[in-house]
């Protein structure tokens, strides 16, 4: 117990069920609360404080958000505002936090009361109650119990002192609940920037991978767990840390993005120009470094720059801004510290040739068309995520009927197989379904070589996942 300041007319008991400690970053919380003591305030309040790492902040620090708020904000709330309504007015402020099994543990209780003990009992009182609650488990209806344990302590302990604390329950007149609740991982990147005249605020989000290597051709997996997924997850020196994806639209490539991503356990920060470009002049190239900064700290995340078709070279890049832009990626693919970054583009060649160089980027994952096997994965895969019901014979027809066809294309045409035959697919829709499609097959033969051709010289690690004529057939 402890009296630490007079404020006016009022005195402050403090009575600690966990030790206190003083510690600075406290004071930021203390503020955020100290904002919601308004005047007038007739109803009761409940905030809830999204807390960063609120697990490392152990209960005796925020025992001192007590002592602070008790010794300084609260006295003069009350001596201020609540004096005009309530002359004898008090205030009993605890901070508890709630266990695993969403039982209360009361750790700090105060009351700042007129300049005697007695009397308490009747005195109108404020309730303030802190709560330290990272699984979300307090509900209102706790108030009561923890104010009814806030006077027990307060009283047991002061009496103790020679304090004469009424053992009546006060009458309350409002109730102050903080929840301090845990910060979840943001699920965004905020970049501000001031200018002159007015902040630039730009919101960069962070997703969850869908995808799964599962939807990935068999071949390619198991490419993809030696080449990247297991030398980044054991850290090795050799891992690599850029992966351009190439191949024609619609042949899974964001997909694989999002698969790899998921095996490497990460987050996927996509960055798209539309995010980052602005009108004005020279501001462009300062959110683009601000943004990849922020990426920069990001660890446990994988940077996708998708249809990263932006990335030309710099030779036919128009704008200066384009080029500045383009040169501030290749100096931040540069970087020791970065985390993994994956391109993908159907048109690999009119990259800035500086882009795909070892270093920057490693692997190239080459996507062709699908293989009749994975023809029918697709379609199988796809039904399930609409809902549709799809037997296996069905799928294997579908299959066998979308030589050169795109995942995409199939995905499409499970669609429009179910629209026509209202949810369950047959043989009927199926063959309906396939002549909305015109697939020119020469000029799918030709796109895939040419991208062969561009794998072929690139400089680095290459995983192919281009079937043979005779496999797609
Ligand atoms: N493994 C898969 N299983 C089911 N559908 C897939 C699969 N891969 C791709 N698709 C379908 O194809 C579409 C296009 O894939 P996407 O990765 O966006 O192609 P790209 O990035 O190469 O243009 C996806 O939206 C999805 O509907
Ligand atoms: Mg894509």
């Amino acid at each position: 117990m402890f009296t630490p300041l007079k404020f006016g007319k009022y005195k402050v008991y403090v009575v600690e069920a966990t030790p206190v400690r003083p510690s600075i970053r406290i004071m930021g919380l203390a503020n955020i609360i100290v904002k919601n003591l308004r005047d007038p305030i007739e109803i009761n309040i409940r905030q809830r404080i999204a807390v960063k790492n609120i697990k490392k902040i152990d209960d005796s620090e925020l025992g001192y958000l007590i002592y602070l708020l008790s010794s300084s904000a609260v006295p003069y709330y009350l001596q201020n505002y609540l004096q005009r309504y309530d002359p004898h007015s008090q205030c009993v402020l605890s901070y508890a936090s709630i266990l695993k099994d969403g039982s209360i543990q009361l750790n700090v209780a105060a009351l700042v009361t007129r300049n005697d003990t007695r009397f308490t009992g009747k005195r109108p009182t404020v309730f303030m109650a802190i709560v330290k609650d990272p699984k979300k488990k307090f509900r209102l209806n706790m108030v009561q119990q923890l104010y009814k344990l806030s006077w027990n302590l307060l009283e047991y302990k002061l009496s103790k002192y020679g304090e004469d604390v009424d053992s009546l329950l006060a009458q309350r007149i409002h109730n102050i609940v903080v929840q301090l609740v845990s910060k979840l991982e943001t699920n965004n990147i905020d970049i501000v920037i001031p200018e002159y005249n007015e902040t630039i605020r730009i919101r960069i989000p962070i997703r969850q991978p869908q995808w799964s290597l599962n939807d990935v051709p068999s071949k390619l997996r198991s490419s993809i767990e030696t080449i990247i997924v297991k030398p980044i997850l054991n850290k090795a020196s050799y891992a690599p840390r850029g992966i351009l994806i190439t191949g024609p639209p619609g042949v899974g490539k964001t997909v694989t993005a999002e698969a790899i991503s998921s095996a490497l356990k990460m987050k996927i920060i996509e960055l798209r120009p539309s995010s980052y470009r602005s009108m004005w002049y020279g501001l462009t190239e300062k959110i683009l470094e601000q943004a990849l900064a922020s990426v920069k700290k990001k660890r446990k995340a994988v940077l996708l720059l998708d249809d990263v078709d932006f990335l030309v070279g710099r030779h036919i890049a128009l704008h200066e801004t384009h080029v500045a832009e383009i040169t501030i990626f290749l100096r931040f693919l540069q970087e020791e510290n970065r985390p993994p970054v994956i391109l993908t583009t159907n048109a690999p060649e009119i990259l800035d040739p500086a882009l795909i160089r070892p270093g920057r980027i490693d692997v190239v994952i080459l996507m062709g068309y699908p293989d009749r096997e994975f023809r029918k994965y697709i379609a199988m895969r796809s039904a399930k995520r609409y809902g549709i019901q799809l037997e296996p014979e069905k799928a294997e027809l579908i299959a066998s009927l979308t030589r050169w066809f795109t995942h995409a294309e199939i995905d499409a045409l499970v669609r429009l197989a179910a629209s026509k035959s209202e949810g369950k697919i047959d043989e009927e829709s199926i063959m309906w379904a396939r002549q909305q499609f015109v697939i020119n097959e020469s000029m799918r033969k030709a796109i895939q070589d040419r991208l062969r051709w561009f794998a072929e010289n690139f400089q680095g690690i290459t995983i192919k996942c281009v079937a043979s004529e005779t496999e797609i057939v």
